[in-house]
């Protein structure tokens, strides 16, 4: 049991269920919706095939769209520490909301907080 994915411990409804309770939340955060699209369908499919191949299920995202090259991806974005903050409080959220069972729930937190650091691209005072 201790070698399962990420992704096989939490099976692909609750990333799906994830994934949705997170872009809910995205939808409304003052610091987020003016840089996410209106319509967040298109967003919320390219991070349910991310979040899949992230978590250690198929590599749903790199079939379809080729490598990920998340940091340039996020470039054209100002990602200030508070962005990152406003994006990974939607995440803790979710994951709340969803209902996920130790150690994934501190795992799949963890990972995350790792790459939203790396997506920083614009300090605080530049914004
Ligand atoms: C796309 C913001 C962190 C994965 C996007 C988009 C924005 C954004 C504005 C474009 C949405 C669209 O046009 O559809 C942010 C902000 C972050 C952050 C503010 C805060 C640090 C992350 C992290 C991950 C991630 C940590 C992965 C673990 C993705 C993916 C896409 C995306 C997979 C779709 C890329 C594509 O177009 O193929 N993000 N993001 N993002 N983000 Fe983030």
């Amino acid at each position: 049991q201790e070698h399962r994915s990420i992704y096989e411990a939490i099976g692909e409804e609750r990333l799906h269920a994830l994934v949705d309770a997170f872009y809910k939340r995205v939808a409304t955060h003052p610091e987020l919706t003016p840089i996410f699209p209106d319509d967040l369908s298109e967003t919320k499919r390219k991070q349910k095939q991310f979040l899949t191949q992230f978590f250690g299920g198929p590599p749903l995202y790199i079939q379809e769209h080729g490598h990920p090259m998340l940091r340039a991806r996020h470039m054209p974005f100002t990602i200030t520490p508070s962005r990152r903050d406003a994006w990974l409080s939607c995440m803790r959220e979710a994951v709340f909301e969803v209902g996920i069972e130790q150690p994934y729930e501190r795992l799949i937190l963890e990972r995350l907080t790792m790459t939203a650091n790396n997506m920083m691209n614009t300090p605080e005072d530049e914004k």
